[in-house]
């Protein structure tokens, strides 16, 4: 499996296995759940398999609770899985469904800190932020602490340090939740770019009007994914 990023087509359609970014192998997930004097066993994940190709934009849908921000996790290595088998590039990015940010640190802080953890030089890191702050139209909060900003500000914040090292696989686990209108579609347009440029992209969502915009989708039932 190669997992540099290479020039490819925007919709790969031969199935070679060099364009494959993630591959989810049979993967398998419980907890223990319930009150102390009842515990049982919840099987989240009894084999769901899935795989994304560079150049692909996927979709992962699901009921609430299917557990799709638990594969989410997995892939990401935040979460430990009992059985299976994950392939994913060295590079990669997540936009978890609940923001992880520092709320004493202002946005550019933030920039700043995650460029690090990225290994990005001080240049890639600030015109990375001054591209996506551009883009989602932030940059006017750039030094505004996390916890003066509003909801859908602290998403765009979490959407642009998923996206500021050019990741080869982007995972995006309700990325527009508190999104109006406008930032809703341009997040679409944002993420139609970076799979022409061959990013793989993989977006939770539990609506279905998305459809159209996808390339391929999963759904995620009794634990599986088809
Ligand atoms: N860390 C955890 N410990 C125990 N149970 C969990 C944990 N994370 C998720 N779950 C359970 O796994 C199931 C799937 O959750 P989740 O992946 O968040 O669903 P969704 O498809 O809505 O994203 C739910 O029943 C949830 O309660
Ligand atoms: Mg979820």
């Amino acid at each position: 499996m190669n997992h540099t990023t290479t020039d490819v087509d925007s919709h790969p359609s031969d199935g070679s296995e060099d364009r494959s970014a993630l591959r989810v192998v049979e993967v398998r997930k419980s907890f223990g759940g319930g009150p102390p004097w009842h515990r049982k066993r919840v099987e989240v994940l009894r084999g769901a398999s899935l795989e994304v190709r560079a150049g692909e934009l996927v979709g992962l849908v699901g009921e609430n609770g299917s557990g799709k921000s638990v594969l989410m996790q997995i892939i990401v290595g935040l979460l430990a899985k009992d059985d299976g088998e994950i392939l994913r590039p060295e590079r990669l990015g997540y936009c978890p469904q609940e923001p992880l940010l520092w709320e004493k640190l202002t946005v550019g802080e933030h920039f700043t800190l995650f460029g690090a953890a990225y290994r990005m030089s001080e240049e890639q890191m600030s015109d990375a932020a001054a591209e996506l702050m551009e883009e989602l139209q932030f940059g006017r909060y750039e030094h505004y602490r996390v916890d003066q900003l509003s909801g859908g500000t602290r998403q765009k914040l979490n959407l642009a340090l998923s996206l500021m090292h050019r990741p080869q696989l982007l995972l995006l686990d309700e990325p527009y939740t508190g999104f109006d209108w406008e930032t809703y579609l341009r997040f679409w347009e944002m993420a139609v770019s970076r799979r022409a440029s061959g990013m793989a992209i993989l977006v939770v969502s539990h609506i279905l009007a998305e459809r159209d915009r996808l390339d391929r989708i999963y759904e995620l039932r009794d634990g599986r994914a088809s």
